[in-house]
């Protein structure tokens, strides 16, 4: 285990899934790239990133990478474009994504599943400590929760998840963690990981979400994890490993999320987080508002 108090400055992102909840739309765009508002999903999952402290990006991309180096990438004619116009508005938003970080690739060949997608990223991070965030979780700012797990991280050592409490109709649907209390108000100490469990089998409702801060060591486990459940190398089972065993990578610890979180991947989520957050923007809001309210009232005409 490395110390815990080594600093956390890389985030591995993994976007390499293949978003089959998400056709035909992610037929030939990644389903990170998909806009929430005016920005694609993986834009506020950097920014989140960089509002941690973590400043170097590694993005997991399989097929369809292209719009997300682009969209990380400079563009100068657009940008030349705005700026002969005097648009700085808008040139300032084009601006803003290639600023945020340093935003480096690795392509995960054939999409193993998402434990796979990690072991990918040892190269560029190597022996520290690191934070994983999923390209398709949307974690409101307002609601910071990577801070938090840094801390429990730095005082408890080993690796840390991001748990959400789910009805447990649900859990079938997440990683699920069986849990222990610390004594500090929503950090529980993980005593095991089963991924999508059938209900009854469950541990408990507390389900896996789409942040974590790991102990290297995972990377040693991940090399000797076989293919889970789907087929795939799942990230879960590398955890249930350090969970039960924390000689090698020191302990496993939960953080209760109790914010506002979006799985974009998802369809219905997906719309759930445009509207809220449209309905909160200032720019657009209040309009927004306006006709929401009229539409869920039934006081529309068919043209409006
Ligand atoms: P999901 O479980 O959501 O799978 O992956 P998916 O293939 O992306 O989407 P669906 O279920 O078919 O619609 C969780 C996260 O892990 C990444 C995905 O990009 C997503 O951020 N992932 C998954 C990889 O990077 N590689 C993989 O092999 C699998």
């Amino acid at each position: 285990m490395t110390s815990p108090r080594s600093p956390i400055t890389k985030a591995v992102i993994p976007a390499a899934g293949l978003g089959t909840r998400f056709l035909p739309a992610t037929k030939a765009t990644p389903k990170e790239m998909l806009p929430v508002v005016d920005r694609p999903a993986i834009q506020y999952v950097v920014e989140e990133a960089t509002s941690a402290g973590l400043t170097d990006v590694l993005m997991v991309t399989g097929r369809n990478k292209r719009p997300l180096e682009d969209h990380f990438d400079r563009n100068y004619e657009l940008e030349e474009v705005l700026r002969a116009k005097g648009d700085e508005g808008r040139l300032s938003r084009v601006l803003e994504s290639s600023a945020l970080a340093t935003v480096h690739y690795v392509r995960q060949g054939d999409p193993k599943g998402l434990g796979h997608a990690v072991a990918c990223a040892e190269p560029h991070v190597g022996r520290q400590p690191f934070a994983v965030l999923l390209g398709d979780d949307l974690i409101d700012p307002r609601d910071p929760l990577l801070t938090r797990m840094t801390e429990v991280r730095e005082q408890h050592g080993g690796s840390v998840v991001a748990l959400l409490e789910v009805d447990p109709s649900q859990i079938h649907l997440y990683g699920c963690a069986g849990v222990e209390p610390t004594g500090v108000d929503a950090v529980v100490r993980v005593t095991g990981l089963v991924e999508k469990p059938e209900r009854a089998d469950a541990p408990s409702n507390y389900a896996v979400i789409g942040r974590y801060v790991l102990d290297p060591a995972v990377f040693d486990v991940l090399r000797e994890t076989e293919p889970g459940r789907g087929g795939e190398i799942q990230l879960t089972d590398a955890l249930q490993t350090l969970a039960g065993d924390p000689s090698r990578g020191g302990p496993v610890h939960g953080v209760v999320f109790r914010g506002r979180r979006y799985d974009t991947g998802d369809r219905a989520d997906y719309l759930r987080s445009i509207v809220r957050l449209a309905c909160e923007r200032e720019d657009l809001g209040p309009d927004f508002r306006d006709w929401l309210m009229k539409y869920v009232n039934g006081e529309m005409r068919e043209i409006e």
